[in-house]
């Protein structure tokens, strides 16, 4: 892959097995199982989406819910492995995506920085050095020895977002977990997003505040029903998306 590349992902295609009748236990699962009298529909929640990022890009997605964005973003991460198609990737990936995920809710706010380094690869040594940033950008140095199973989701999504963002990532992606913050938080997000913009990295956006994808984002992938229907500059793609918002709304 050429070395201004970031991320490039190829026709990818996404298929969840989705049970097609109810079961409640898990005796009723394994006997079914046995019985061979599980069933499965197949949900095509992508299709067919390629794009590729360059190096310091910041790209939008957007598409209304369940459209496959947050599949897309798994499948960029690794999480997940598309049924079809190609991912390559360039970088360390710092990815931001379910609210406190690679967090243990038992575990302390110290506890949680620590492992959720490890979870993206990083050392002791490493989290160490970054440990009073990463509490004070949070606003949690009140809250350093006590379980985040206590803490509003705002709390949870700001130390999620101190830690993906202060280990200074290749690649960046953040699924909504800005809309979670509030206001003052929401800007600082924001200025933070910028700085590493600033610096190189790559970020991959998907919220459903349009303007905030305006503001940041140089380029956008529009998504519907796991069909890309547009990629192109910011302007024109959310110019469209919003034309579909205010037809919908008229048709209410
Ligand atoms: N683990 C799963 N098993 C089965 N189906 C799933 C799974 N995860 C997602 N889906 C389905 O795939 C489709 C796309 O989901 P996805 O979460 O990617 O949408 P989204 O664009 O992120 O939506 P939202 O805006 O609500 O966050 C949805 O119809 C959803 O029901
Ligand atoms: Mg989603």
């Amino acid at each position: 892959m050429e070395a201004d590349i970031a991320v490039k992902v190829e026709d990818v295609k996404m298929c969840y097995n989705m049970p097609t009748e109810r079961v409640d236990s898990i005796k009723e699962y394994i006997v079914k199982l046995l019985r061979g009298k599980l069933h499965y529909r197949e949900f095509v929640a992508l299709d067919g989406v390629s794009i590729t990022i360059k190096r310091g890009e910041t790209v939008g997605i957007v598409g209304l819910n369940g459209s496959g964005k947050s599949t897309l973003l798994k499948i960029i991460s690794g999480i997940l492995k598309p049924d079809r198609g190609n991912v390559e990737i360039n970088g360390v990936i710092s990815p931001l995506i379910e609210l406190g995920a690679g967090f243990d809710f038992e575990l302390t706010t110290r506890e949680n920085i620590f492992l959720n380094g490890s979870v993206l690869g990083f050392d002791r040594n490493f989290m160490r050095a970054r440990y009073d940033d990463i509490l004070d950008f949070a606003e949690l140095r009140p809250y350093e020895d006590v379980a985040i199973k206590n803490f509003s989701s705002g709390m949870v999504a700001r130390l999620g977002f101190a830690i993906a963002t202060l280990v200074k990532p290749d690649i960046l992606i953040v699924d909504e977990i800005l809309a979670v913050g509030d206001a003052l938080f929401q800007q600082k997000c924001e200025k933070r997003i910028a700085e590493l913009m600033s610096g190189g990295t790559t970020v991959i956006i998907v919220s459903h505040a349009i303007e905030q994808i305006e503001r940041l984002c140089t380029k956008v992938l529009w998504i519907d029903k796991g069909k890309q229907i547009m990629l192109g500059d910011t302007a024109t793609v959310c110019e469209k998306y919003k034309m579909l918002g205010q037809k919908r709304g008229e048709l209410n």
